[in-house]
């Protein structure tokens, strides 16, 4: 009979020491096993001396462009911001400090998991806020329900936060072997494995050059087509082994090939195509002006060129069409420190806009 607890002398050799609970193998595939900064009680300093080698403790997410947005977007006492991306509340948490007494922060993340996150880390602070899971495009309907007219402060920091990337049930990245998810919002919508499985070799191949500039675009597109007439691809590793072997590399030799992974821009370009992404920002930037008081800011921080590109327009448009009185001329990009402190923030870049009118 078993006790179930691995600890206790077994019945049978009555005189053996105790035995120790045994550690899951030299690579653990557990998420919460695979990083001691997860286990806080064992490595207390972990998280400290993770962040000064300049990298990310999993289980959280470092604020990217903080200062730079609040210098922006000017958040003040009695003002209503639309945190449309909350994901760690690390933006969330200083706009609701500045927008009190009187202020009421609105945060949106189409990740239940993230929400959940966010809601734990906001709860130890004062002031109002109500959270919701949608996306962004929703923004009117949920102003609509909270009886909110109009905000002043319309952010999104978009794409993903490293908690999900760095989380292998995810799918989101090459370095964890996981399911080929990739969903955002797992409520509904085709999977990155759903995608591989049905897209057309045009389409993959049109994905991969439109959302992540990769140039071997047409050989991976028809390496899946390929592959997927034997075999579907289920997992991130196969998907890794897959582009290498497209790209003529292994797993061995890819670093003398460049600095960044070779499978990085097809798993960038499959998870703006299963969620959507320039779908999804195209919607958020046609309904913000009419969600903004006059005078209100809007501040969307983006990570590719594609992205960048939409909101650019939206703005200058926008500034000609007289919805903004004022757009930013110029991307602010994080400084040097903070690309230092951060490298996740290398490609960041914010941009900003007034609407058109007087406060009243
Ligand atoms: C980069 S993270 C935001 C991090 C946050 N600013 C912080 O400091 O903790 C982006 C978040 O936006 C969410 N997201 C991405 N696309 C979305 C969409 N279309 N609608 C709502 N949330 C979205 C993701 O789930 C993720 O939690």
């Amino acid at each position: 009979m078993s006790t179930g607890d691995e600890s206790a002398p077994s019945p049978e050799q009555p005189g053996r020491p105790r035995r120790r609970k045994r550690y899951a193998g030299t690579h653990p595939r557990r998420f919460d096993e695979r990083y001691k900064e997860l286990q806080p009680g064992k490595y207390p300093d972990m998280h400290e001396h993770i962040r000064a080698q300049g990298r990310t403790p999993a289980g959280t997410h470092v604020p990217v462009l903080m200062a730079e947005s609040l210098k922006v977007l000017r958040p003040v006492a009695g003002e209503v911001v639309a945190d449309c991306t909350l994901g760690f509340a690390g933006h969330a948490r200083e706009f609701l400090k500045r927008i009190q007494p009187g202020g009421r922060l609105i945060g949106l993340d189409c990740d239940g998991v993230q929400l959940e996150r966010a809601r734990a880390r906001l709860a130890e602070m004062s002031g109002a806020y109500s959270l919701h899971r949608t996306k962004f495009a929703g923004l009117p309907k949920v102003l609509e329900r909270e009886q909110v007219r109009g905000v002043d402060i319309v952010f999104a920091d978009l794409g993903v936060s490293s908690m999900q990337i760095d989380d292998p049930a995810r799918g989101l990245s090459y370095k964890h072997d996981g399911p080929l998810d990739m969903r955002l919002d797992d409520r509904a919508g085709r999977t990155a494995a759903d995608w591989l499985a049905r897209a057309s070799g045009g389409e993959l191949a049109g994905a991969l050059r439109e959302f992540a500039d990769e140039p071997d675009a047409e050989v991976i597109a028809e390496a899946v087509v390929a592959r997927r007439r034997r075999e579907a691809l289920a997992t991130t590793g196969q998907l890794v082994d897959l582009v290498l072997a497209a790209k003529g590399l292994t797993r061995r030799n890819w670093r003398l090939a460049g600095d960044s992974h070779p499978a990085a821009r097809t798993f960038q370009a499959l998870r703006i195509l299963v969620n959507d992404e320039l779908g999804a920002l195209a919607e958020l930037l046609r309904v913000a002006p009419n969600c903004l008081n006059p005078g209100g800011r809007i501040g969307i921080i983006s990570f590719h060129s594609g992205e960048d590109r939409l909101v650019k327009r939206a703005f200058s448009a926008g500034r000609e069409g007289g919805l903004y009185r004022d757009v930013s001329d110029d991307v602010v990009r994080p400084s040097a420190g903070e690309r230092r402190d951060n490298p996740r923030s290398g490609s960041a870049r914010l941009r900003w806009a007034v609407r058109a009118g007087s406060p009243e």
